[in-house]
């Protein structure tokens, strides 16, 4: 099968070409800006039609957290026209497509796991723009799979980790806030889920519209992750743990919003514990220390 990846140079884009060689089943199509523009229809239309794709992978979005609150009209275009687009043409060409979410949809009230069934209930543009995408995907009469993910980090572009790494060399203390909890995903892991759920998709009786959440296992606070990112890199600056109020965002941001992934470990796709897969991907920095 035939796979068009979009937004494939962002870090979970670069994630699935990394592993792309472990899975010769597939034949995959690596695709970003300005080339293939989730939000043109005819120019997704020409990709699918002249390379006989069968699935899509969507790891396109406008990801910029804070910065969607000053441009809510860019945010919507990429996070809501876009899949929009991507929903219809899978519709019309009789395709698939797994598009990718963000626990941002949640509004971090809770304090129990999240589960796909869990209310919704966005505080920032681009948690409600990531919603209506959503929304979008549900509404099109395409076989579907969204995934729900949180935490994102990886070997590529900016990230959490990368930031901190930074950051542990350039300032003699930081200030990490310890009252919103989640769990990392590292993106290959992410990148694995994703295709077990594609082949989950080839099986006739799935269902139309699936949504599945997915993170590594366990649950920490940003403070904790710090923590074990300067320790397993040798980094020994002093790291004090701060409440959110003291580092206030144009966005707010969830204070709970641990994933519950009983579904897709259910569908066969792996959950490695948080800590493995960051040592995993510090290794592959080079910035375990010695
Ligand atoms: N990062 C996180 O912590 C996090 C957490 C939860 C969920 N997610 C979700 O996970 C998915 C992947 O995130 P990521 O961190 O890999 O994102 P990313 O690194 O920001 O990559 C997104 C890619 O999409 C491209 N893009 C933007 N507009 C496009 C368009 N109209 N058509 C085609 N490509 C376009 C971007 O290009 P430019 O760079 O040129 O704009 C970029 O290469 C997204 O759906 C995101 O919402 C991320």
């Amino acid at each position: 099968m035939k796979i068009l990846v979009t937004g494939g140079n962002g870090q979970l884009g670069r994630s699935l070409h990394k592993i792309s060689n472990d899975y010769p089943q597939y034949d995959f199509l690596f695709t970003d800006m300005p080339e293939a523009d989730i939000t043109d229809k005819a120019c997704i239309t020409d990709l699918v039609r002249q390379h006989g794709i069968g699935l899509i992978i969507n790891c396109a979005a406008y990801t910029a957290v804070d910065k969607a609150e000053s441009e809510p009209e860019l945010a919507e275009r990429i996070n809501v026209l876009g899949p929009m687009t991507l929903a219809e043409v899978a519709a019309e060409h009789e395709i698939r497509l797994i598009h990718i979410s963000t626990d941002y949809v949640f509004g971090g009230e809770s304090c129990h796991p999240l589960h796909e069934n869990t209310a919704t209930a966005p505080t920032g543009v681009y948690g409600r723009t990531k919603l209506a995408g959503e929304k979008a995907v549900q509404r099109a009469e395409c076989k579907a799979a969204i995934i729900r993910t949180a935490w994102l980090y990886s070997e590529f572009g900016n990230n959490f980790v990368k930031t901190m790494l930074r950051l542990g060399t350039e300032r003699d203390s930081l200030n990490v806030v310890y009252d919103q909890l989640g769990t990392p995903t590292y993106a290959t892991d992410l990148a694995r889920a994703i295709l077990v759920i594609a082949e989950q998709m080839q099986n006739p009786t799935t269902q139309r519209c699936e949504i599945y959440h997915y993170s590594n296992d366990g649950a920490i606070s940003w403070y904790d992750f710090t923590q074990t990112i300067f320790e397993a890199a040798g980094i020994t600056i002093p790291v004090h743990a701060i409440e959110s109020a003291l580092y206030p965002t144009p966005a707010q941001r969830p204070a709970y919003s641990v994933l519950a992934k009983d579904k897709i470990k259910a569908a066969g796709a792996t959950v490695p514990y948080w800590k493995t897969s960051l040592l995993e991907c510090l290794a592959i920095l080079g910035a375990l220390k010695k």
